[in-house]
């Protein structure tokens, strides 16, 4: 089944960022080094360049979580800086609402930073001097949004740290621009107050819909947030797709052992496996379940365990997708024991 076309918010083309003495005249000459990755890396090298990002292109939908994960020193935050030109790309294209970014003034620039993008670095840093009113910044609805009514004239550091995080992130999305860059905005928080953070990021997402590019270097962070993910190595995309795709498809072998700790249960949802053509052989309407689409399938284990013997998917727009067998589910849960037997 194909997926259908989405509006694009931003893309980048052919995007490189080379760091070193000469690395401007890469780009004014349009003198890009050719090659395989590793020649190109090895070319660079000797002449003390590093290239932070090669050759990316990719689209970012409107509505819609970008995660760009990769390991520490993969190019994440000199992408993303890029994107929001903060760093001057050292070549490509780099398209906000079909608008050249690249080709924008400084004032046009400082007026698209205010309006159009919005950027979150390292936990949020929120201003210690103001309480959680004017941190916020925007209506009262987004208090009682994120929880914290009755708290509106307490200073962060009366706050614990997971309503300081909620503070940020309220502030950030509320009425803002319509595209966020946020680079590891979890990153420094334990993993409960984390978690917390990601759901209720989430549940923000669901009302808000804003386009979102959000980096992690964590990879169960990402795979719980995307819509869908570009994988970075060494300054690559090596693999940009939606978390189901990743963990059924990857592009090679080092996606797959990157991605081998993702518990494919909790990744995978009736939809992926209807889209997957998994077992999609029986009329729609023979099995009495019906699911949503969107429906885990460690959500569907327990369905079986009281008697399912299979089920009928509905989309989100409501309509039949197709359906399919108990068998299914059970072999993407041998696949999940199979990927950790190997290790
Ligand atoms: N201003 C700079 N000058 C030279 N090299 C740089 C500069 N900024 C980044 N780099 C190099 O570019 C590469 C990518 O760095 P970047 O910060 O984009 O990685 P990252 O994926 O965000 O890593 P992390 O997860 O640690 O934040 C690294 O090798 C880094 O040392
Ligand atoms: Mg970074």
């Amino acid at each position: 089944m194909s997926e259908p076309a989405r509006a694009v918010k931003l893309s980048c083309r052919n995007l490189w960022k080379i760091y070193g003495p000469q690395a401007a005249s890469y780009g004014a000459t349009g003198k890009l080094p050719a090659g395989e990755r590793a020649e190109i890396r090895q070319q660079l090298q000797a002449t003390n360049h590093l290239a932070a990002v090669i050759d990316a292109s990719f689209d970012v939908h409107v509505g819609e979580i970008f995660v760009i994960m990769g390991l520490s020193g993969s190019g994440k935050s000199t992408l993303v800086r890029c994107l929001s030109r903060l760093v001057e790309p050292t070549s490509g294209e780099v398209l906000l609402d079909g608008d050249d970014l690249l080709k924008a003034t400084a004032p046009q620039l400082i007026e698209l930073r205010r309006r159009a993008m919005g950027m979150v670095f390292q936990n949020f840093g929120l201003l210690p001097h103001l309480t959680v009113l004017d941190n916020e910044a925007f209506p009262r609805e987004m208090i009682e949004l994120v929880g914290l009514h009755g708290r509106e004239r307490s200073f962060p550091h009366q706050l614990s740290g997971g309503q300081q995080q909620r503070v940020g992130i309220a502030r950030s999305l509320a009425v803002g621009p319509a595209l966020w860059f946020l680079d590891e905005p979890f990153s420094a928080l334990d993993p409960l107050i984390r978690r917390q953070m990601q759901d209720e990021f989430l549940r923000l997402q669901r009302m808000l819909h804003k386009t979102i590019v959000f980096i992690t270097h964590d990879i169960l962070e990402a795979f719980r947030l995307a819509d869908r993910i570009a994988i970075m190595r060494e300054g690559e995309v090596i693999q940009i797709g939606r978390p189901a795709d990743i963990v059924l498809n990857p592009a090679d072998g080092y996606v797959a052992e990157f991605t081998e700790d993702v518990p494919l249960m909790r990744i995978i949802s009736a939809g992926d496996l209807v889209r997957a053509g998994h077992i999609a052989a029986k009329a729609n309407g023979h099995f009495a379940d019906h699911v949503p689409e969107s429906t885990k399938l460690e959500d569907l284990v327990p369905r079986l365990a009281a008697g399912a013997a299979g089920f009928a998917v509905d989309g989100e727009d409501g309509r039949p997708m197709g359906g399919f067998e108990a068998a299914a589910v059970f072999d993407v849960l041998s696949r999940d024991r199979q990927r950790r037997k190997g290790r």
